[in-house]
């Protein structure tokens, strides 16, 4: 299963992965598929001056939801090990062309969760256009 897992993440040029905020962090399921593509000698490996990714090349895209907002606050962004973990965890293997999709504040009533879906559609459609121009 690990061996099937990574050779699909290598094999792949884009990546979209959904990433629900549970307990200020990313799902068990999330977090053990990526602790199946962590593999020294496949996604990274340690050099003379430290680690080096090995799965560089790639496009990921996250879309990130929350039941309550973390982005707007100093304490909200320290609390929250979901956006900054992916960021880390795919920056080690390499990974640095991430687009995170943020739709949070979810369960915090309509008023606030319309406008989140919203802005998180549009960020949508700008990130599938920018892609569009770019191919
Ligand atoms: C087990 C569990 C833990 C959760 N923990 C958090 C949390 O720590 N912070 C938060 O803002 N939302 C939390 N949520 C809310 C989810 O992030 C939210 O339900 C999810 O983003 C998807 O939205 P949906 O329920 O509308 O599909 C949690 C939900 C579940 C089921």
């Amino acid at each position: 299963m690990s061996e099937k897992l990574v050779s699909q993440f290598l094999a792949s040029d884009v990546i979209v992965v959904g990433a629900p905020l549970y307990n200020f962090t990313v799902p068990t399921q999330l977090k053990a598929w990526i602790d199946r593509l962590a593999q020294p000698g496949r996604t990274f490996k340690y050099g003379e001056k430290g680690p080096v990714g090995l799965a560089g090349g790639k496009k990921v895209f996250v879309a990130i939801t929350r039941g309550g907002v973390y982005s707007t606050t100093e304490g909200g962004q320290a609390l929250e090990h979901q956006e900054s973990y992916l960021k880390a965890i795919f920056g080690f293997f390499g990974v640095t062309d991430i687009t995170f999709i943020r739709a949070e504040g979810l369960a915090m009533g309509d008023a606030v969760k319309i406008p989140a879906i919203a802005a998180a559609r549009k960020q949508i459609d700008e990130a599938v256009q920018g892609e569009t121009l770019a191919a």
